[in-house]
């Protein structure tokens, strides 16, 4: 079987790697892939939002089964275009990754079908919402509808922090026209879990619960990243909040697109808040997370591409979907200055007994040596019979790793150990 995945940062290298478990798989193309991944996969330079690029080369190369992985080229419609062309896929249709494609359309969804999240107002007019923010409760929080690089939510703690934020998303289209409506909601307090599912549309498989670092310094201060690092599970996320996440959120959302018009399939991501008042949605994505699935897959008992063809083929509820009973962590190592400004092109050295351990995010091949080419570089995971363990081993692998320039964060896990306790 050929395999063609879309992407190329960690998430995609595990994946690829989990992928590569299963034996009916003989070929896997990354498109574009990556310097690390290119161990792994043979990687095509066509980029993941090449629409019509990545359909070609999927049937100049009969390609038997498609992974769509990243955000945009979910929304821009990847997955429709191939199968039109007959090459099944993992990964939702245009018309169900709306559910992160646009906040506008997931909070209306949750409104509409009772799922629990934060309170909020839509605006496509920047006065209205200038008037609005006069009165509204703070800290509030300020969302573009649509995809802004994970960076079009602020949470504004003043009311002149609302309103700049207002401006800068309304009127200077800081996030091009994913700013021409936005969400203004209620700012939620608890620990965040991230829950990512398998679905074929009608069942919902929850994965192992996992927890991100979104910030950029050690004890959550600094910028927002794309994420830092995670563990897996997250200890907020009992048996008890899994069956009311399942009975009030994950089966009505499903329902839900279903009743849209909408069946998704792949995986639905979300992001869960557990408030005071029970489980809330923060936020729905349309694909596995960056860096969760470097902590959730490694953890995954079960063979990654048999689930993914149930979830296209309908059949995931005779699909076996089982998980080790294991603790995973996964610490990002990054350029100096990510996510703001950081220099590229540093040799990557890494240990050969190590390498199944690391995921591969940032990196390009330059006269046979693996070089720094992007903000967040490598992310390094391992799994072990405790957290506390996993943690240590993952640090361990760190400090084995080389390039210059590299920034990590020290605490990842850290607040899990203490929620374990
Ligand atoms: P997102 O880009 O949607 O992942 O949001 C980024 C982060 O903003 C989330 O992980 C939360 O930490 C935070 N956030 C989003 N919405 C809210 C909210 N309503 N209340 C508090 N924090 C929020
Ligand atoms: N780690 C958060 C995300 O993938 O959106």
């Amino acid at each position: 079987m050929k395999i063609l995945v879309v992407g190329g940062g960690g998430r995609e290298h595990a994946i690829i790697k989990k992928l590569k478990e299963n034996k009916d798989i003989d070929k896997i193309y990354a498109l574009p892939g990556n310097g690390g991944i290119a161990a792994d996969a043979e990687c095509v330079s066509i980029g993941a939002t090449d629409i019509d690029g990545i359909v070609r080369f999927a049937v100049e190369n009969s390609i038997d089964y498609a992974v769509v992985a990243p955000d945009d080229p979910l929304v821009l419609g990847c997955v429709d275009a191939l199968e039109e062309k007959g090459i099944p896929c993992f990964g939702p249709r245009s018309e169900a990754a709306i559910i992160e494609g646009s906040k506008v359309f997931s909070k209306n969804l949750m409104k509409k079908y009772g799922i629990p999240t934060a309170a909020y107002e839509v605006f496509s007019d920047a006065d209205k919402a200038l008037e609005y923010i006069k009165t509204a409760p703070i800290p509030t929080v300020i969302k573009a509808d649509g995809l802004a690089l994970g960076k079009g939510v602020i949470i504004a703690q003043t009311r002149e922090e609302a309103e700049d934020a207002v401006i800068s998303i309304m009127k200077d289209k800081k996030f091009g026209k994913s700013g021409n409506s936005i969400v203004i909601e209620e700012f939620l307090e608890g620990p965040e879990v991230s829950v990512l599912s398998f679905t074929d549309g009608k069942t919902v498989v929850p994965m192992i619960s996992s927890m991100d670092h979104k910030r950029a310094g050690d004890n959550d201060t600094g910028l927002n990243t794309g994420g830092m690092g995670t563990v897996a599970p997250n200890p907020y996320y009992t048996e008890a909040v899994a069956r009311e996440c399942m009975d009030k959120i994950f089966i009505p959302t499903i329902n839900a697109m279903n009743a849209e018009g909408r069946t998704f399939k792949g995986c639905l991501y979300f992001g869960l808040m557990i408030t005071k008042d029970g489980p809330k949605v923060i936020e729905y994505n349309c694909r596995f997370g960056d860096p969760e699935t470097q902590v959730v897959l490694p953890l995954l008992r079960s063979d990654l591409f048999t689930i993914m063809r149930a979830t296209t083929d309908g059949t995931l509820s005779e699909t076996e979907v089982e998980f080790y009973d294991k603790k995973a962590a996964c610490v990002i190592m990054a350029s100096e200055g990510y996510p703001v400004a950081y220099e590229k092109g540093y040799e990557i050295t890494i240990p050969d007994d190590i390498a199944d351990c690391v995921f591969v995010a940032g990196a390009a091949h330059k006269d046979g040596k693996l070089l720094t080419s992007g903000g967040r570089v490598l992310g390094v995971t391992a799994i072990a019979d405790s957290l506390k363990e996993a943690v240590d081993a993952s640090y361990g692998m760190v400090e084995r790793i080389h390039f210059d320039n590299a920034y990590y964060r020290s605490d990842i896990g850290k607040r899990a150990l203490e929620a374990e306790v």
